[in-house]
This record gives C-alpha cells, sequence and structure tokens, in this order.
C-alpha cells in the first residue's frame, strides 16, 4: 500500500505577512474538500505566527523552511525546534539545496537539525539531490547515497514515522527543466532502498519520498503515479494558490 501522500510549499524567501495571509486564505477555501492526502506549506519565518492561525482546524499544516539542533543560545539567525512548536508547525524543511549551495549546510549538519526536529516531535523533510555536473558526470545515485545516509545517520525506525525525504534535483529547482518520470523514479527507488535497509522493509516502506523540481499543475499527476514518488516539495508553483491546488488534487488520482 502506498503511504499518504504528501503535497508541501515552500515559499522560500517570498511572500510578506499581508501577502502570506491572503494567499492562505486563498488555498484553504482551495482545498477545504480534499481528504487523505497531507498538505503542509512553509512560509517565511517573519510569516509564520500570522499563518498559523489561519491554518488551525483546517486541511493544512504548518511548516518552517529550516530548524536549528540546539534548543537556545548563541546561534545568531536560527530558530529552536521548540520555538517552532510553539508557533504551531508540524514540519520543518531541512537541508534544502539552497541551504547547501548558498550557505554552507553539510550532510552533518543536516543530521543533527534532522535528529533533534524528529526527537522533540517535530517532521522533518529532509532535502537531498544532485546537480547538472554530477548528473553528467553519471554520479546522481552515489550522491545521493551519501546525502541520504550521512542525514540520516543514527535515525531509528521508530524516527522515520516524523520523517520525509525530498528527491529535488538541483538542475531542475525553478529552472522549468522538470527530471522525466523516469529519472525521478529511478532515484526514489534507490531512496526506498536506502530506507528499507536502515529502517525495515516495513518502516522503509512508509517513509514519504516527495519530488521535488519545477512541479506544475501540468506535470504534477505523470509524476505522482509512480510507484516511489509519494508526494511533492513545490517552490514556484506554490505561490499561487490556484496552481497549488491543482498540484494537491492531482495526487488525489
Ligand atoms: P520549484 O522549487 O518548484 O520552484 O522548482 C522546488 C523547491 O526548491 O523546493
Amino acid at each position: 500500500m502506498k503511504p499518504t501522500p504528501f503535497i508541501a510549499g515552500n515559499w522560500k524567501m517570498n511572500e510578506t505577512i499581508a501577502e502570506a495571509t491572503a494567499l492562505v486564505t486563498a488555498l484553504k477555501d482551495a482545498v477545504k474538500d480534499v481528504k487523505g492526502i497531507d498538505i503542509a506549506v512553509a512560509p517565511t519565518a517573519t510569516a509564520l505566527s500570522s499563518v498559523a492561525p489561519l491554518l488551525k482546524g483546517t486541511n493544512i499544516a504548518l511548516s518552517s523552511q529550516n530548524v536549528h539542533w540546539a534548543d537556545h543560545g548563541a546561534f545568531t539567525g536560527e530558530i529552536s525546534v521548540n520555538m517552532l512548536k510553539e508557533i504551531g508547525c508540524a514540519w520543518a524543511i531541512i537541508g534544502h539545496s539552497e541551504r547547501r549551495q548558498y550557505f554552507g549546510e553539510t550532510n552533518e549538519g543536516v543530521n543533527k537539525r534532522a535528529t533533534a526536529a524528529i526527537r522533540a516531535g517535530l517532521g522533518a523533510i529532509i532535502c537531498v539531490g544532485e546537480t547538472l555536473a554530477e548528473r553528467e558526470a553519471g554520479k546522481t545515485l552515489e550522491v545521493v547515497s551519501t546525502q541520504v545516509k550521512e542525514g540520516l545517520n543514527g535515525l531509528t525506525a521508530e524516527d522515520s514515522k516524523l520523517l520525509v525525504i525530498a528527491y529535488e534535483p538541483v538542475w531542475a529547482i525553478g529552472t522549468g527543466k522538470v527530471a522525466t518520470t523516469a529519472q525521478a523514479q529511478e532515484v526514489h527507488a534507490h531512496i526506498r532502498s536506502l530506507l528499507k535497509a536502515q529502517f525495515g522493509d516495513e518502516a522503509g516502506a512508509a517513509v514519504r519520498i516527495q519530488y521535488g523540481g519545477s512541479v506544475k499543475p501540468g506535470n504534477a499527476a505523470e509524476l505522482l503515479a509512480q510507484p516511489d514518488i509519494n508526494g511533492a516539495l513545490v517552490g514556484g508553483a506554490s505561490l499561487k494558490a490556484a496552481d497549488f491546488a491543482a498540484i494537491i488534487r492531482a495526487a488525489l488520482n
């Protein structure tokens, strides 16, 4: 049985508080009848506490775009798990390729962030994916294996209940170039085998693996129909309520 699909919107550094509340208000209305799909949005940190009350009692969960591993302390610019839970976040995106590329985040840091989040009851969406140069050099599976193994180091089958992996080929993010369904499924199947090796067959089969990178209403259904694609992490198209709602509905099929 396939796990419940999970569609998350990563708003990145977009939307002021006013824009974020308008977007989420429109989205709530557009998907209020949707059942059987997990949905989340990840606004910027400044908009989290304004969006949170609007999502109470709806079918949309709140996510942050990152989380730190320490409870509190001298970590300028960072936000702790407890601070996010206090606002009402259920999820944190961790190790997005933009964090890795522009802010030097490493697999080790991703592992510390994810472990702290999960052990304190915050779901972790860990992002992995190869660059174009790595794909062209035939290193996709090797790079993704290292990111998954090091990112999940020490996590147990119990921890895996709060774990989601997002496979996002870096060359497909924000470029309009989407991986073919065969390219995506190949990497997802590989990630699935790594999850089963670490957590056992049953727990490994239950971890959702999202695809991310130029997911749009027009390509979502085909991607989501693949056996090991259990959802999507959506950037650009999640900033338009109608487009994001259409992607969510594509997961209903
Ligand atoms: P995109 O971004 O949908 O705009 O390509 C996806 C992501 O970075 O999560």
